[in-house]
């Protein structure tokens, strides 16, 4: 299944990432794809809220990984790696063990190094200054909750 959905502003795919963190499970991956300032670190924000986080939320850029325990939630943002090897040197095995909801940025980068059942998003820079084009792709598990996720979106 293949979504395409467009946000005019920050607070929109804020809400999807909350939606997105609500729904997710303990051993679900999802592959945040896209341009730096396209706001992949926008949507983990909003799943690491949804699932009780409080502090703050940055792309883990130099450190690779970040874990938000009180929100079961694994940050990984794999710009400065190149392969999938390394993001296996960085011990991102630890957290593909089932017990967390990993959230990858630029996980295209690594994207060997982790399951090939992962929610994949992309997002685009749109037209206007603020719009962004956000595809959504499953490839397993998530198709009853996208749709639940979509009507949840639709009714704010
Ligand atoms: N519709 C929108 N959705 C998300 N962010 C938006 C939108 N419109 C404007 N923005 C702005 O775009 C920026 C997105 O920044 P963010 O750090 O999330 O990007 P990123 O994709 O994680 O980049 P990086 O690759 O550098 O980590 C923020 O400054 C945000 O305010
Ligand atoms: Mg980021």
């Amino acid at each position: 299944m293949e979504l395409v959905l467009k946000s005019a502003s920050e607070e929109t795919t804020l809400a999807l990432g909350s939606s997105l963190g609500s729904a997710a499970s303990p051993g679900d991956v999802i592959c945040l794809i896209g341009e730096l300032g396209t706001g992949k670190t926008v949507i983990v924000r909003g799943m690491a809220r949804a699932r009780g986080h409080s502090g703050p939320v940055t792309s883990p850029t130099f450190t690779i990984i970040n874990e938000y325990v009180d929100a079961g939630l694994c940050h990984v943002d794999a710009y400065r790696l190149d392969t999938g090897e390394q993001l296996i040197g960085a011990g991102i095995d630890d957290y593909l063990d089932g017990e967390w909801v990993c959230a990858v940025e630029w996980a295209d980068r690594v994207r060997p190094a982790l399951p090939s059942n992962a929610l994949s998003i992309e997002i685009a820079f749109g037209e206007a200054e603020n719009e962004r084009v956000i595809t959504i792709r499953e490839e397993g598990g998530w198709d009853g909750r996208l749709a639940r996720i979509m009507k949840e979106l639709m009714s704010e």
